[in-house]
């Protein structure tokens, strides 16, 4: 496990059970996309960017590969794919939200990635799959629906044999502040029941990807850490402001009570000594037999 900074945390509470909804459209993403969004993500992207390099290291690919980013979002790792495979190889991205395939569409034309396609849509079910790919990637997409499973098998279904998949998901289990904090907890296990997925589904990777069919399973993580001042210091009391209306409706929480644990943790975060240790970025590169 690579992890950044200094400083320590304590780990959490139990997993909730991997949910895969019946409903054959895709869950709408909760988190939105707004600018905001754009923005956090695009951030996020830069963070991650070394992780996911190292990642890509360890999967040898052909030299005109084909490669998909799925959920790319605003930008997801199009760029890092598209140095790997070079102007021989092909890079799509796709994802169900058309603005943020237009946004995709914006970090091309900015950083000239000639070799990326970005479109708009899922991928096809197994049964009408086609195995184009080298390489299927999904990040912090799992975690946002209830359907993990099926996409894991669509991802699998689109990639030839002897071709990988690779996905990048978080467990929130080592998300903690230090000194800990009951408003953390409190605040934290109410988003968990809404957040829209399954916040522990990085520790569910390795098993996830092998019954979709896939061998050859290897499994690393990195987390950070962070101080006041930072941005993700913050990012559980955002998550609130953001998911403020779901967790209003199906929570007990009343108004009152969500501002003042809001403005208790605000201010115990602010303290110079308290640290936050990140959710743990999973990572599971698998290959098709
Ligand atoms: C948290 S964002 C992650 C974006 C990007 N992968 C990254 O790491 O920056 C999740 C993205 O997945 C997209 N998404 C959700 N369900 C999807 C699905 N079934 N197929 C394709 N994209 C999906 C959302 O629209 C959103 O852009």
């Amino acid at each position: 496990m690579v992890v950044h900074g200094g400083n320590r945390g304590h780990v959490s509470s139990a997993a909730a059970p991997v949910r895969d909804g019946d409903s054959s459209g895709d869950a709408e993403y909760l988190l939105g996309s707004s600018r905001a969004e754009r923005e956090r993500l695009l951030a996020q992207c830069a963070l991650l960017r070394p992780a996911s390099a190292t990642l890509l290291d360890g999967i040898p690919l052909p030299s005109n590969a084909k490669v998909l980013d799925l959920g790319c979002g605003p930008l997801g790792i199009l760029d890092l794919l598209s140095e790997r495979v070079g102007p021989t190889g092909e890079v799509t991205g796709l994802d169900t939200d058309h603005r943020m395939i237009g946004w995709a569409r914006e970090s091309v034309t900015e950083l000239a990635l000639g070799n990326v396609e970005v479109r708009h849509g899922a991928l096809p079910p197994t049964t009408a799959a086609e195995a184009l790919y080298d390489l299927a990637h999904c990040r912090l997409l799992l975690i946002n629906t209830t359907h993990p499973r099926r996409i894991l098998d669509s991802m699998a279904a689109a990639v030839r044999t002897g071709g990988w998949v690779a996905v990048q998901e978080l467990d929130w289990a080592t998300w903690q502040c230090d000194p800990p904090h009951p408003a953390w907890s409190r605040l934290k296990d109410l988003l968990a029941q809404v957040f829209g997925g399954d916040v522990h589904i990085g520790a569910r990777l390795p098993g996830l990807v092998r019954e979709a069919g896939l061998t050859d399973v290897r499994t690393s993580a990195h987390t950070y850490y962070w101080q006041p001042g930072d941005r993700y210091q913050t990012l559980l009391l955002s998550f609130a402001g953001l998911f403020r209306d779901r967790l209003l409706r199906h929570t007990p929480l009343t108004s009152q009570e969500l501002d003042s644990l809001i403005s208790t943790l605000r201010d115990h975060l602010g303290r110079p000594h308290t640290t936050v240790r990140e959710s743990l970025l999973v990572q599971v590169r698998a290959r098709k037999p």
